[in-house]
């Protein structure tokens, strides 16, 4: 059976692409293989964890172009030329355009670190996510996996998890516990399961 090539979008740390690499090493994602790792930063640690798994990584950096178009467009060449037929936002700090993403109809998923529809949309990443739910005072949170469509945290929902936020919780042992008990096991799992879809040309299957 021919596996569908991934590719995850990376521009920091990586956990969550070591969480996907892990589970792939496990044999979890059977109708899937990473093919590339495309990050939008030179220094991103997730481009170590790539080589050390040796996955084939590129940098495409926003700055290194005049306009979005250009910077898009060499994100596509990257595409075509390593034949990827699903894309993974993990950790992906560049905005792609409406036109980008229209070109990839449910083949981008990305992993918001909230339960969307709460704490999504334009402005609301990474530690802002968390600050804004701790000031909100809900008692529950966690992560959810998305197909990715022109609007911010938009697209039809595939997994999410949910977690407990703990007495004295700061932003940032909330950001990490969220990772840890949602982010790093619902996004794996929807890999697989879109990796599926996509190998199988059938409905996402719960
Ligand atoms: C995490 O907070 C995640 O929720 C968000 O990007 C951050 C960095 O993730 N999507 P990673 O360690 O680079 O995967």
């Amino acid at each position: 059976m021919k596996k569908v090539r991934i590719a995850v979008f990376v521009s920091g740390n990586g956990s969550n692409l070591q969480a996907i690499i892990d589970y792939e090493r496990a044999g979890h994602i059977p109708h899937g293989e990473i093919a590339l790792v495309l990050s939008s930063r030179a220094d991103a640690y997730a481009l170590s964890r790539a080589a050390l798994a040796n996955i084939p990584s590129a940098v495409v950096s926003r700055k290194e172009f005049s306009d979005t178009a250009e910077f898009e467009k060499k994100i596509e060449s990257v595409l075509r030329e390593f034949k990827i037929d699903l894309i993974v936002l993990a950790g992906y700090m560049t905005i792609l355009s409406a036109d980008f993403v229209k070109k990839y109809p449910e083949r981008i998923i990305n992993v918001h670190p909230s339960l969307i529809p709460s704490f999504c949309g334009k402005g609301y990443y990474g530690l802002r996510v968390h600050e804004a739910a701790l000031n909100y005072g809900v008692k529950v949170t966690g992560a959810t996996v998305h197909f990715v469509n022109e609007v911010p945290d938009g697209g039809r929902i595939i997994l999410q998890k949910s977690v407990m936020i703990r007495k004295g919780e700061t932003p940032e042992s909330l950001q990490t516990h969220v990772m840890r008990n949602a982010e790093w096991i619902i996004l794996p799992r929807a890999v697989e399961m879109v990796a599926k879809m996509i190998a199988k040309g059938r409905e996402l299957e719960e």
